[in-house]
C-alpha cells in the first residue's frame, strides 16, 4: 500500500481545530482509496514563539522537506505583533520551498448563498493563480528620518529644494518605502502554470492582472513575458485586466473568468473578494505550489483568534485544501471524493456551521463530510 507523508502545521487560533477535521477527512479518503497517510506534526506559531522566541528553525525545514507536502491550519495571534508570525513562518515557508504558485479556486458550491444577486454555481467557477514569491512580498523596504542619516538628508535636500524649499523637519519628513520586484523568471513560470492549468481544466481564456497603466516598470515586464508565454498556447484566448477593474468585473460578471493570473499583492486582495463571492472565507481553500518541490495547503482565511477553542469555525476551507493536497500528490480520486462529499453535505443542508446559517460545530461538519466520503 502506498504511504503519503505530510508535514502538519496546525498553527494558531482556530488552526488546530480545523486541521483536526481536515486530517480526519483525509484519513477517511485514504482508507477508502487504499493508501496510507503518515503525519509529522510541527509546533510553530504563536505559543511556540512566545515560549521559545523561535519562529522556524533550519532543522525543522529539513525535517519538513522529508515530507511530500505541508498541511497548514492558520497563523496569527493578537499576542504577537502583526507580521512576525506571518513573515516569520507563513511567508518564510512559501519562500523557502519556492512555492511560486498560490492556487485559489473560486467556486460557488451548490446550496451556498452568494451575495451576488442572480448568480449561481454555473457563474462562479474559476481559478486565480497568484504569484507567490515576488512583488511587494520580497521584504525590501525601510524607513528613514532625514536628520539621522546624512545621505538621506542630501536626498531630501535636493528633492525639497526643487519641490518645497529647504525646510527639513526630522520627524515630519520621515519617509518609508517598500519595493515591489518582479523577475522575468518568476513571471514566466507562474504565467506558464496558469496556461497549463487552463489546458488541464479545458478552459479557453487566461486573464492577466496588473496595473501597467501606473506601475509601468514592473508591470511592463509582466506584460512582455505574458506576450511571449501566450504564443505557446495559441488555442487559449488572452486579455489584460487592471486590478481595480477586475474587482468590479468579479462582482458584475464573474462568469467571464476562467483562469486569472496575477502578481502577488493584487492576488492577495482579489482572492478575498473571490472568497466572498463563493460564499465566504470559510469556504475558500488555497495551495502554495511548487510543481517540482514541496507544496503547502491551507485555507485562505486567517486564524480567527476570537473563535479559538470554541468548535464553531467552518472547517470546509481546510478540508477542501486537504483535497487539493491529495490531488497534488496524485491521489486524484480521493481528492474528488472529498470535494464531492463537501458538496453533498452542503446540498443536503442538514449540517451547516454558523457562518452558513446553521448550528453545526466544527467537528459535526468534519464528521458529516467523513460519512459522505466513506459512503
Ligand atoms: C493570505 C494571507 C497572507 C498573505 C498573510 C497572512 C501574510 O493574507 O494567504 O492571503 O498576504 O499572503
Ligand atoms: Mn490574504
Amino acid at each position: 500500500m502506498k504511504t503519503h507523508k505530510f508535514a502538519l502545521l496546525p498553527g494558531d487560533g482556530i488552526g488546530p481545530e480545523i486541521i483536526a477535521e481536515g486530517k480526519k477527512v483525509i484519513e477517511a479518503a485514504a482508507d477508502k482509496e487504499n493508501f496510507a497517510v503518515k503525519w509529522e506534526e510541527f509546533p510553530f506559531g504563536a505559543d511556540h514563539y512566545l515560549a521559545t522566541k523561535e519562529l522556524l528553525p533550519e532543522e525543522a525545514l529539513k525535517d519538513m522537506a522529508k515530507n511530500e507536502a505541508i498541511y497548514l491550519g492558520a497563523l496569527g495571534d493578537p499576542r504577537v505583533a502583526p507580521g512576525i508570525l506571518e513573515k516569520g513562518v507563513l511567508l518564510a515557508l512559501r519562500f523557502h520551498f519556492d512555492e511560486y504558485v498560490n492556487l485559489r479556486p473560486i467556486k460557488l458550491l451548490e446550496g451556498i448563498h452568494t451575495p451576488l444577486a442572480n448568480k449561481g454555481p454555473k457563474d462562479i467557477d474559476f481559478h486565480v493563480v497568484r504569484e507567490n514569491t515576488e512583488d511587494f512580498y520580497v521584504g525590501i523596504g525601510g524607513r528613514a528620518k532625514p536628520g539621522k542619516n546624512k545621505q538621506m538628508l542630501e536626498v531630501k535636500r535636493s528633492l525639497y529644494s526643487v519641490k518645497f524649499g529647504l525646510d527639513i523637519d526630522v520627524e515630519k519628513d520621515e519617509i518609508a518605502y517598500q519595493i515591489g520586484v518582479l523577475s522575468r523568471k518568476g513571471s514566466e513560470r507562474v504565467q506558464r502554470y496558469a496556461f497549463e492549468l487552463a489546458k488541464k481544466k479545458k478552459k479557453n481564456r487566461v486573464t492577466a492582472v496588473d496595473k501597467a497603466n501606473v506601475l509601468t516598470s514592473v508591470y511592463s515586464l509582466w506584460r512582455e513575458v505574458f506576450e511571449k508565454v501566450k504564443k505557446d498556447y495559441p488555442d487559449i484566448e488572452t486579455e489584460y485586466n487592471f486590478v481595480d477593474a477586475i474587482t468590479m468585473w468579479f462582482v458584475k460578471q464573474p462568469e467571464w473568468y476562467q483562469v486569472v493570473v496575477t502578481p502577488n499583492m493584487f492576488g492577495d486582495i482579489i482572492t478575498d473578494l473571490g472568497a466572498m463571492i463563493q460564499g465566504g472565507l470559510g469556504l475558500a481553500p488555497g495551495g502554495n505550489i511548487n510543481p517540482d518541490g514541496i507544496s503547502m495547503f491551507e485555507p485562505i482565511h486567517g486564524s480567527a483568534p476570537k473563535y479559538k477553542g470554541m468548535n464553531r469555525a467552518n472547517p470546509i476551507a481546510t478540508i477542501w485544501a486537504g483535497a487539493m493536497m491529495l490531488d497534488e500528490v496524485g491521489e486524484t480520486k480521493a481528492a474528488a471524493d472529498i470535494v464531492k462529499a463537501i458538496e453533498s453535505v452542503i446540498k443536503e443542508g442538514k449540517t451547516l456551521t454558523k457562518d452558513l446559517g446553521g448550528t453545526a460545530t466544527t467537528s459535526d461538519m468534519g464528521d458529516a463530510i467523513v460519512k459522505k466520503v466513506v459512503q
